[in-house]
């Protein structure tokens, strides 16, 4: 059985992704706070209450082939430090990093012996260059980069990462983007307006073209321009 755990499922990006492996005939689990397995992403306290309750090791034990893309993220709290919310930044921290550490190493460990891995971080162009009024986000995607990259540095049998960045796609993040007060909106606005974002069919698409190949993995710090 080919199986999948895809977070942040229940919209944008990540229904995309959910919705074009279950047509390649992968049995999707999704987690949200909305669906499929509901957990609070935010909370490491509710993810490892659900990583003890024994769901994931039941979904993973007749797994012949399994992919986990570590999807849901938020962007806020947006805003200039010093002018923050402590309890936004824990909030963002948690989503954005801890949920997909714990995640990972969770499948890592909890996965049949000798079926194979691949795992997809959902990266942000953010991540590889600082962008006034977005340190929380910047800093988060930046770091699960770097935790992909350790993974792939530490060769584990069977297991293949890459973190990618989707581009700019039109979810509700890019709407909660475009409501917020900072710098660069207009440029966002402007996307919007010229229909240059990019659909979430079309990123995910991208993103499972990339999983699909030979070489995925080779580079880990990716981009949907490489598909
Ligand atoms: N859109 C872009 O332009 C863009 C660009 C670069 C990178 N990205 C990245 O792409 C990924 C998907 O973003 P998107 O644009 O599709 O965002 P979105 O439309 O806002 O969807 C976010 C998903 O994450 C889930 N989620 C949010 N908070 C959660 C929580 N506390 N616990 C569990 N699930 C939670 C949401 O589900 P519930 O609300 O049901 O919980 C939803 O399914 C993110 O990692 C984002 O950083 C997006």
């Amino acid at each position: 059985m080919k199986k999948a755990i895809v977070t942040g499922h229940s919209k944008g990006l990540g229904a995309a992704l959910a919705t074009q492996l279950e047509a390649d005939g992968w049995e999707v689990l999704g987690i949200s706070r909305s669906g499929g397995a509901e957990v609070d992403l935010g909370s490491p306290q509710a993810l490892d209450a659900w990583l003890g309750s024994g769901a994931l090791g039941e979904f993973l034990a007749d797994a012949t082939d399994l992919i986990l893309i570590n999807n849901a993220g938020t962007v806020g709290p947006i805003g200039f430090i010093g002018k923050q919310d402590a309890a936004a930044i824990e909030q963002a921290v948690n989503l954005n990093v801890t949920a997909p550490l714990m995640l990972t190493d969770a499948v890592v460990r909890d996965r049949p012996a000798g079926v194979p891995l691949r795992i997809v971080h959902i990266s942000s162009g953010a991540g590889r260059r600082p962008s006034e009024t977005w340190s929380t986000y910047c800093a988060t995607k930046a770091a699960i980069d770097m935790h992909a990259a350790t993974l792939a540095a530490e060769g584990l049998d069977g297991v293949r990462v890459a973190s990618i960045a989707p581009g700019v796609v039109d979810t509700g993040m890019q709407e909660l983007i475009r409501g917020s007060d900072f710098p660069s909106r207009d440029r966002f606005q402007a996307l919007k307006d010229q229909g240059q974002l990019s659909s979430p069919e079309k990123a995910a698409g991208q993103i499972l073209t990339l999983l699909n190949r030979a070489d995925f993995g080779e580079k880990v710090l990716s981009d949907v321009r490489d598909a």
